[in-house]
């Protein structure tokens, strides 16, 4: 792959930038800090609508992400169409997200870069991550073990790719 010298950015998207993608930002870095190549990557996530602009993720995924060890601290922003230009991967947990940023993509080359995170997942049989907001408990934590499995297996093909 190009820029092998560069960080690898890798960009998660969800609607509210509160629940998923940050969770999916948390675990990510967890497993690049316990891999000790924190420094080959550069992490974040945003959400396809800006009404939660600048706040933490919502309190029940931080508790949920917390009880599982991962300290959830993002700021919820926009997606931005500098965002295309300045991430190698951008991935989507739903199938609106995933619309939303192909027509978001300034390019065509843009939208090469947007994947689906349910595309890494290998136990799991469902091809989306579900929205938690209006969900209970359950929700969260069927969240989080859909996406640490993916992150896992997103992380691997990733140093597969380009290390
Ligand atoms: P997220 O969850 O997209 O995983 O952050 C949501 C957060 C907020 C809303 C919907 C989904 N909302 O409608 O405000």
């Amino acid at each position: 792959m190009e820029k092998v010298n560069s960080k690898y950015k890798v960009l998660f998207v969800c609607l509210g930038n509160i629940c998923r993608s940050p969770a999916a930002q948390g675990i990510f870095e967890h497993i690049i800090s316990e891999e000790g190549v924190q420094d080959c990557f550069e992490v974040d996530s945003a959400g396809t609508y800006s009404g939660h602009r600048g706040e933490m993720p919502d309190r029940r995924m931080r508790n949920a992400a917390m009880y599982r060890g991962y300290a959830l601290t993002h700021r919820a922003r926009p997606v931005s169409g500098l965002d295309f230009l300045d991430f190698d991967l951008i991935v989507a947990m739903d199938d609106q997200n995933y619309e939303d940023l192909m027509h978001l993509a300034p390019s065509v080359e843009a939208t090469h870069k947007i994947k689906r995170m349910a595309s890494y997942l290998t136990t799991h049989k469902i091809s989306y991550i579900p929205d938690p907001y209006y969900m209970g408990a359950e929700g969260f934590s069927l969240v989080l073990d859909l996406l640490e499995e993916a992150c896992r297996n997103l992380y691997t093909a990733i140093v597969r790719a380009r290390f």
